[in-house]
């Protein structure tokens, strides 16, 4: 089925302050896309999630780029996170809960992928990680 683009933005991730700017507009094109308060909130918090990842372990120079997708039967968001960071090792246990390499909780990624309806991970060390989500409209 075809997907359409009817806005984006992107965010450049260069320092912690940025991540709250990510939040805040993640938030607003959840509500813009007619998405309910809940799930405005999930969104935004996956895009949190995503954006703390980079600024944390990838350095400067990463941004998420978020979407309104239009399809012929539903409204979706998308978030793409974008790095040139140093990559993840070992992505299946970056998926799992409670793994960190940083002394963290290690909820962050598990958690994007239970909040979105579709998730892909690619990353190569050293060359830098992709993480596309989607969340279709309730
Ligand atoms: N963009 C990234 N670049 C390199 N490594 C990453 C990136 N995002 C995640 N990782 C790695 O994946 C691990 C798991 O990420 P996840 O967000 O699940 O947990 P966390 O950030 O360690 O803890 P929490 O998010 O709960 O505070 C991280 O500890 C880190 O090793
Ligand atoms: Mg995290």
């Amino acid at each position: 089925m075809t997907t359409r683009v009817v806005d984006e933005t992107c965010i450049d991730l260069e320092e912690p302050s940025d991540c709250a700017l990510a939040v805040s507009a993640a938030r607003s094109m959840a509500g813009q896309a007619g998405f309910n308060t809940a799930d405005q909130v999930f969104f935004a918090t996956a895009v949190s999630e995503l954006a703390t990842n980079i600024v944390r372990y990838a350095g400067r120079g990463g941004r998420v780029t978020l979407r309104i997708l239009h399809n012929l039967e539903n409204v979706g968001l998308e978030v793409a996170a974008q790095d040139s960071g140093p990559g993840i090792e070992n992505v299946e246990a970056a998926m799992t809960d409670h793994f960190s390499s940083g002394d963290s909780l290690g909820l962050g990624l598990p958690s994007v992928k239970r909040i979105m309806d579709e998730f892909e991970i690619q990353s190569e060390p050293g060359r830098g990680t992709l993480i596309v989500g989607r969340k279709w409209r309730a």
